[in-house]
């Protein structure tokens, strides 16, 4: 065990900031880890250049060694250095949404380490809009390599004390930013096809895309909903989507239909669950969140505002796992837009199980 320090960017407090922003930088130039918050979710940084370094990103994750990190860089001009054949609409991309929650895929660069990339010849890069991100790596004076600060598995960090969780003793320095903007990850797209192909969906939607650079695909596993679509030779282009994901301890199932048999059916499971000694947990929304009469119920917020979906959505499916229930259920949501982002982490986070009622 090591020991973790754990600090808190106080904003307006600029002498106190720079001076923990220094340390960390430190950390990170020595091959040591910090944690810190980004406009998505927390990420878990180190040298990205260093392969000993990225390494024990894996260990204190737990993650497959074939699944790759995303390089976070603070200026466009570190992109030169870490990726070649950078088309003119990776460009158009770049000036358009960076910094912000948007990761491009290119050819690597020899300077990155095979150790950061999983093996792949490609490297995934992306500049944070988020204050202390940036500033941690101009202080580490180098990108900064930086999966999803939870351990494998979990659902990804929103807050620093969902960090804290997964990684007190195992990590140098966590920075506590506060509560993240967004709270889905950043969309993923791969510049090296043609069209470019969304791997992984996000705040940036696909016509957000497409309105910058024309058509943009989509990879199919990202749409997904059930399990025997997923052919065991399919493989993800982003290999991290193989992979089971951002799941709650307790079984959770979705359900899908008219919102008025949704809520009654789940009140009819959650009423005979009662009788067995089974506790349930509700993932409602403030719409519904009245009309569920039996269980542990939540509201994720309000089914019109999907930013807030977003932004709830890790930490409600964590803080049931500080609970004693058995199972979660669930409502479903429209899969347009942001939409598609919040469902595809639903769905994974679910294993695939939505019921239609
Ligand atoms: O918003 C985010 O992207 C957050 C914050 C911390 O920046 N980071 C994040 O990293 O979500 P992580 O490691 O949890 O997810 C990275 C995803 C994985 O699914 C991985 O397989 C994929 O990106 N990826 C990384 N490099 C890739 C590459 N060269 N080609 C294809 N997919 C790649
Ligand atoms: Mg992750």
């Amino acid at each position: 065990m090591m020991k973790t320090i754990v600090e808190k960017y106080v904003e307006n407090n600029k002498n106190q900031n720079s001076e923990m922003m220094e340390k960390a930088g430190v950390i990170i130039k020595n091959g040591g880890l910090v944690a810190f918050p980004t406009e998505t979710v927390y990420g878990l940084g180190a040298n990205a250049l260093d392969t000993d370094a990225a390494g024990k990103i894996y260990e204190a994750k737990g993650r497959p060694s074939d699944n790759p990190l995303i390089a976070h860089i603070a200026d466009k001009e570190q992109v030169y250095m870490l990726a070649r054949n950078i088309s003119e609409k990776a460009e158009k991309l770049m000036d358009k949404f960076w910094p912000g929650p948007m990761t491009l895929v290119f050819d690597k660069q020899d300077i990155v380490p095979m150790g950061v990339t999983g093996g792949l010849s490609t490297v995934a890069i992306r500049m944070p809009d988020n204050e202390v991100a940036l500033e941690l790596i101009r202080a580490a004076g180098v990108p900064v390599a930086a999966p999803s600060a939870n351990s494998s598995g979990r659902p990804s960090p929103t807050l620093a004390s969902h960090v804290f969780e997964d990684m007190d003793g195992r990590i140098d320095m966590i920075i506590d930013g506060g509560q993240v903007n967004i709270g889905i990850e950043s969309t993923i797209v791969d510049m090296t096809s043609e069209p470019p192909m969304i791997l992984r969906p996000g705040y940036i939607t696909k016509s957000m895309l497409e309105q910058e650079i024309g058509e943009v695909a989509v990879d199919k596993i990202t749409i997904i909903k059930d399990k025997s679509q997923l052919s065991e030779d399919y493989k993800p282009k982003a290999p991290g989507m193989k992979y089971r994901h951002y799941a709650p301890k307790a079984d959770f199932v979705m359900f899908e239909g008219h919102m008025s048999d949704v809520v009654s059916h789940i009140n009819m499971l959650a009423k005979n669950n009662e009788e067995r000694g089974i506790k349930t947990g509700i993932i409602a929304t403030d719409e519904t969140i009245s009309k569920y009469e039996n269980g542990m119920v939540v509201s994720i917020g309000s089914r019109h505002i999907r930013e807030t979906v977003a932004k709830n959505l890790y930490k409600v499916l964590r803080d049931f796992d500080s609970t004693e229930v058995d199972v979660i259920y669930g409502e479903t949501f429209y899969d347009d837009d942001l939409g598609n982002a919040i469902m595809n982490r639903l769905i994974k986070a679910a294993g695939y199980k939505i019921e239609k009622v």
